[in-house]
């Protein structure tokens, strides 16, 4: 009897130990670290080229940011946007298109890798994608699985076709499934803002898009109406997107960015037969204000027909250094009056980024008080002190011009006085500056 007894216990200890290290299939996994330290740079086939994608085409495109400069200026990420998918095998393991991509994902991964790039996929939490494509639903461990084996490195995740499921939900299902997938993965959340993700997704993803798509527009396209009067789609211009994306700087930060979408420089398109480009001062706009709101910079236009305009523009290096600064604080509006913006993205080592945008139809001559320019920003914790500082300025767009200073030498000895500036910002164009305490 005794013995019995004792076996019985240990029958029943031994299958609470078996169950106790059985995995729970259930835990969460943490987001891949590191792999976005800065906002994200690179090109996406998207906005110039729609689902028109093929293996010629990337593979151009690969081989123009190489020699652009592109990659050594920072834009080390192909991406792939909407129309690679081909149909899944009999298992349910996606398929690329072959008769796009007729050397497959993994060779196309291998030869951007050999350039120094990096290869960028997109797929779609519903059913389908956006464009129609095989959507990931049901086969999120298969997809992430898959894309670590083709060697991808960054996962645009989209929110078409999704009746009925829960966003934190699904994009949290993507990012285990690609933790679990063993490759690091940055993983770009694509719900336009409409579930509010920056309030759950910092441990999610490395970005999420605030707004809907953006075209190439300036400032906001007219609404217009179908026969059936109902309101028809329109592309979302800058000037809409930095509204919406400016109040969210405090979500923001190393590896969690607020995406404003994709870049339109050098892009012009028809939609519903309504034409829409930018000039290069609108490009110069948008660049800049990218910049200073630490957004990704993910490029979008044909790099095999680029103007030397355009190519000066994204290849801006202090420009650059203001978006990819390592303090990671999305800059903020200090001002907007009558249509002329004053901007301000605190740096590191004291630094700061100012600039001023005339979204006004006529050039602006305006005076820089820099005594009427005094920050104090709560977020970053950082102040400008134009009364007792000196800095010094340099013109980012113009980094041929002679640095100057806020503040001269005043009659008395050791007296300093606040400097004021008169400067010309043109229609649609900014000045910008970096300023850097004189020591
Ligand atoms: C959505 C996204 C776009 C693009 C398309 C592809 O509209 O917001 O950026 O990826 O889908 O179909």
């Amino acid at each position: 009897m005794k013995k019995a007894i004792l076996l019985l216990g240990a029958a029943l200890l031994s299958g609470t130990l078996a169950l106790a290290q059985r995995p729970r299939p259930t835990a969460d996994l943490p987001k891949w670290e590191g792999v976005a330290d800065t906002p994200q740079m690179g090109w996406s086939s998207w906005n110039c080229f729609m689902t028109e994608i093929n293996e010629d085409l990337i593979k151009a495109t690969a081989d123009a940011m190489v020699e652009l400069g592109l990659v050594d200026a920072g834009y080390v990420y192909l991406n792939l946007d909407d129309g690679w998918h081909g149909e899944r095998d009999a298992s349910g393991f996606v398929l690329e298109d072959r008769e796009k991509f007729p050397s497959g994902m993994k060779s196309l991964a291998d030869y951007l890798h050999a350039r120094g790039l990096k290869l960028g996929i997109y797929s779609d939490a519903g059913d389908f994608t956006c464009a129609c494509y095989t959507g990931s639903r049901g086969h999120e461990y298969q997809d992430a699985i898959t894309y670590a084996h083709w060697g991808v490195d960054y996962l645009k995740y989209d929110w078409c076709f999704t009746t009925n499921a829960n966003a934190k939900g699904s994009y949290t299902l993507m990012r285990n499934a690609l933790r679990k997938a063993g490759r690091p993965i940055l993983f770009s959340i694509c719900e336009w803002g409409v579930n509010k993700p920056w309030e759950w997704a910092r441990d999610v993803g490395h970005s999420w898009r605030t707004t809907g798509d953006i075209g190439p527009a300036f400032a906001p396209v007219p609404v217009s109406y179908d026969e059936q009067g109902r309101r028809k789609w329109k592309p979302m211009s800058v000037l809409e997107i930095i509204d919406i994306n400016e109040p969210l700087r405090e979500y923001a930060g190393p590896g969690h960015w607020n995406d404003p979408d994709m870049l339109e420089v050098g892009n012009s398109a028809t939609v519903d037969g309504i034409f829409y480009d930018m000039t290069d001062s609108e490009d110069r706009a948008h660049f800049t204000m990218w910049c200073m709101m630490a957004a990704p910079l993910i490029l979008g236009n044909d790099l095999t027909k680029i103007t030397p305009e355009t190519l000066a523009i994204i290849t801006n290096r202090e420009m650059i250094a203001v978006d990819q600064d390592p303090l990671g604080i999305q800059g903020l509006r200090l001002k907007n009056e009558d249509g002329v913006q004053y901007w301000f993205k605190p740096l590191a080592d004291g630094d700061w980024a100012f600039c001023v945008m005339n979204t006004r139809e006529e050039d602006v001559t305006l005076t820089l008080d820099w005594s009427a320019l005094e920050v104090n920003d709560a977020l970053s914790k950082r102040r400008t002190d134009f009364a007792g500082t000196t800095y010094s300025v340099r013109d980012l767009w113009h980094p041929e011009a002679k640095p100057f200073t806020t503040r001269v030498k005043g009659r008395r000895k050791g007296q300093f006085n606040v400097a004021a500036r008169t400067v010309t910002v043109p229609t649609h164009d900014v000045v910008a500056y970096r300023l850097t305490p004189v020591k």
